[in-house]
């Protein structure tokens, strides 16, 4: 027997028909924006557009659940479902709160935090990142995955640092575009979030933030933009915050700048309650409302989604002519244009899960990403060896870092430990463990570990530390609210849970220490001096122990390089520096008063030393940068500034280098910051290799934004090419000039 379809199902399957014959005969198994049917899909947009009723059309623009919007069913249209990300695609939530559904099939591999990914430098890395996480999220059966995030690293203090890709707007804006293409490529929607200027969680939700043109546009939004026009990402995300005193969500800049200078063709989503009014809703770009409950407060329970600010108060205005119907249209037309893309794109890839492929991914990223910040008298790499006995101290040692954090929270399969890691690594030596402290609850997390007595851990933790030839102390922050993790900042730059004292203790009994910092945000370290050696280890997700014992023992070179100033006081912060104003604001009014001097920016500029400075990031070899050359020195605007130079590793050991190139324009009509990043190559060198680094730099992309004219515009006269490996140690400073 075959189902029997009224006309119009019937009209609309065979539209279906048509354009998936259409697909397979193109040979390309997935539709892109530039797929040659794009044209042949905005003619079916606007025909299934004329087949629904106002009604349909509304239910599409608001949730039906946490994480869902309705299809329509009498035509065969899907409903849409959406994932955080951008880490690893989150378990099942409930379909009308915040619990978690209890599934037993939805635990995933989890990729390390984007800072991480970001300081790894490695553009094919992010792609391959990309790619799995966007499989796992196919074969979860989810068309948008909430992420990437690439916020701007401003303060340390910001509890979400961890999931953006740090304070440099070119490296983030590098570092996302393969992210986001290798997600797509599975049909799966990347949501880049959170647009806009969405840089503090506290207030985050009521916090209105002034900042200049010229900031918005070479810092906070480039990221964005790169996104849009390089990435092509079919969904955005907006955020809680307000930006001159409009929601973000709704401000016009989402008409203005996004959707008409980069024209983005895709859905506007809104964060999860950060609609506010219908009015502007309608009428300043969003396309989907998704939420908590209907006040934004999640109090309100009974028939919530039918209240939302784009539901039935929507669908009143419209009837009532407040709106004209080409608002629902538009709003439709991208909704749908989605769904090409993703759950109507009948030739997607089926996606996996937990595969071996993704595993190695999240290894890879996490090795690279690992930045060696210290090494004194080269403490690290540590060799195995039956009379070793090493102490492995700390709670982040065996805490789970994928718990926690706000709604990047993950279920994976598994998560190798820094001490499992470690133990399995060190099979030869002794390795002894004492957790030294412990932090309580994770909130979000829901783990409430038993009250342990802190005298007695410290003691523990002081008498393996006596019988070790090295400790190992892991540290740092962690997922719980107030550390790094979503809803609130942190509430102090040092390290927290007494964790200094407890170095101080050990320090008196064992004085070989190396400290493996786990946190996606600088921190306060006056006690430098009293470790030999620091690693910066993020949050590493499933392979996290694997990773750290091969950078430990040696096994993986580290080459990952700092994507943010760790400063040495917090007031050397330039958000920081200009006080409550400036952080977290007065009255929930911010101004971003460092203007463009975000972080290196600001230091260089001011002349503010830095503990780690930006790029910064040590090895176990040693690189020899030489010939540094520029291809000419007289450029005009649509040239490109070739740089080229030979790189040898001279040390030992395989290892890879970042060669990175910034850029400054003294005596500028404008402020300016010292150099900028501009350029940067990654170079994986065996031993005694060498090879050639070309760095290729547009020469438009030195513009400023001309707030006077509120468009770019290349200065001409005399720049300096600053050539190194780090922001703070340049190799070569070479003049080139612009002329007309
Ligand atoms: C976060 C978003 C997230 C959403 C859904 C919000 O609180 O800010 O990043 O995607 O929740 O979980």
């Amino acid at each position: 027997m075959f189902p029997k379809f009224n006309i119009q199902q019937l009209f609309i399957i065979s539209l279906f028909v048509v354009i998936n014959t259409l697909n397979s005969q193109s040979n390309n198994l997935i539709m892109t924006n530039k797929s040659l049917d794009s044209i042949e899909i905005e003619k079916q947009i606007n025909k299934i557009l004329e087949e629904l009723t106002l009604e349909e059309k509304v239910a599409m623009c608001h949730a039906q659940s946490k994480f869902s919007t309705k299809g329509v069913s009498r035509l065969g249209i899907p409903e849409i479902w959406m994932s955080d990300g951008p880490h690893g695609v989150r378990a099942e939530i409930s379909w009308d709160d915040w619990s978690y559904a209890g599934w037993t099939n939805d635990s995933i591999t989890a990729f390390p935090a984007l800072t991480c990914l970001a300081s790894t430098f490695n553009l094919e890395l992010s792609s391959a990142y990309g790619f799995s996480v966007g499989e796992e999220a196919r074969y979860r059966k989810k068309d948008v995955l909430l992420g990437p995030g690439v916020n701007i690293y401003r303060t340390p203090l910001n509890g979400r640092n961890f999931e953006y890709m740090g304070e440099d707007p070119f490296l983030a804006s590098k570092m996302v575009v393969p992210y986001i293409q290798g997600v797509q490529k599975n049909g799966v929607a990347a949501c880049v979030k959170h647009f806009v200027l969405n840089n503090q969680e506290h207030w985050r939700d009521k916090v209105n933030v002034e900042v200049s043109d010229r900031a918005l546009h070479e810092i906070y939004l480039p990221a964005f933009k790169a996104s849009v026009l390089e990435g092509k990402n079919w969904a955005i995300m907006g955020a809680y915050n307000k930006f001159r005193g409009k929601y973000t969500t709704h401000n016009p800049i989402l008409y203005k700048i996004l959707k008409t200078d980069w024209k983005f063709d895709g859905v506007v989503i809104s964060d999860w309650s950060s609609a506010h009014s219908t009015e502007e809703a309608a009428l300043y770009g969003l396309d989907i409302e998704m939420g908590t409950g209907t006040d934004g407060l999640g109090t309100t329970t009974k028939d919530f989604y039918s209240l939302y600010y784009l539901a039935t108060p929507f669908l009143d205005g419209l009837k009532d002519g407040t709106f004209p119907i080409s608002v629902v249209d538009e709003k439709v037309k991208r909704i749908l244009r989605l769904m090409f893309r993703t759950n109507l794109n009948n030739n997607r890839s089926l996606g996996s899960v937990n595969t071996k492929e993704h595993q190695d991914v999240a290894l890879q990223v996490a090795k690279e990403g690992i930045v060696l910040l210290k090494n004194e008298s080269d403490f690290f790499p540590i060799k195995d060896h039956k009379n070793l006995t090493i102490a492995v101290i700390g709670e982040n040692a065996t805490r789970s870092m994928t718990a926690g954090g706000g709604s990047s929270e993950l279920k994976p399969k598994f998560e190798i430990s820094p001490l499992q890691g470690i133990k399995e690594k060190y099979n030869k030596a002794t390795v002894l463990h004492a957790m030294g402290y412990q932090t309580g609850a994770s909130e979000y997390a829901k783990i409430y570990p038993p009250t342990l007595d802190l005298d007695s851990l410290k003691r523990e933790a002081i008498k393996v530390a006596k019988k070790a030839d090295i400790v190992l102390f892991v540290g740092g922050l962690n997922k719980s609210h107030l550390q790094d993790c979503e809803g609130e900042d942190r509430q102090q730059f040092g390290l927290p849970f007494k964790q200094e004292e407890l170095l101080d203790e050990i320090y008196k009994v064992n004085k070989n220490i190396g400290f493996l910092m786990v946190s996606g945000n600088a921190v306060e370290i006056p006690w430098l001096p009293k470790v030999k050696a620091l690693l910066q280890t993020w949050y590493l997700g499933s392979m996290s122990g694997h990773a750290i014992a091969d950078i430990v023992s040696g096994d993986e070179t580290p080459s990952g390089k700092l994507p943010f100033t760790f400063p040495v006081k917090l007031e050397d912060n330039a958000a920081h520096f200009y006080g409550e104003e400036s952080y977290p604001g007065i009255n929930y009014n911010q101004y971003y008063k460092e203007d463009i001097l975000v972080g290196y920016r600001w230091h260089e500029t001011k002349n503010i030393k830095p503990l780690f400075s930006f790029g910064y990031g040590l090895s176990y070899t040693s690189f020899n940068i030489s010939d540094i050359k520029i291809n000419k020195n007289k450029f005009s605007v649509n040239d490109n500034i070739l740089i080229n130079c030979k790189i040898k590793n001279i040390g030992k050991v395989e290892g890879a280098e970042v060669i990175q190139v910034y850029v400054g324009k003294p005596n500028s009509k404008v402020k300016r910051a010292l150099k900028e990043l501009k350029g940067f190559d990654k170079i994986k060198l065996q031993s005694g290799e060498e090879t050639i680094s070309n760095i290729k730099i547009p020469v438009n992309s030195l513009a400023f934004y001309n707030e006077t004219f509120s468009d770019w515009e290349v200065e001409k006269g005399e720049y300096i090419v600053y050539i190194g490996n780090a922001s703070d140690n340049i190799l070569k400073e070479l003049k080139i000039v612009i002329v007309e």
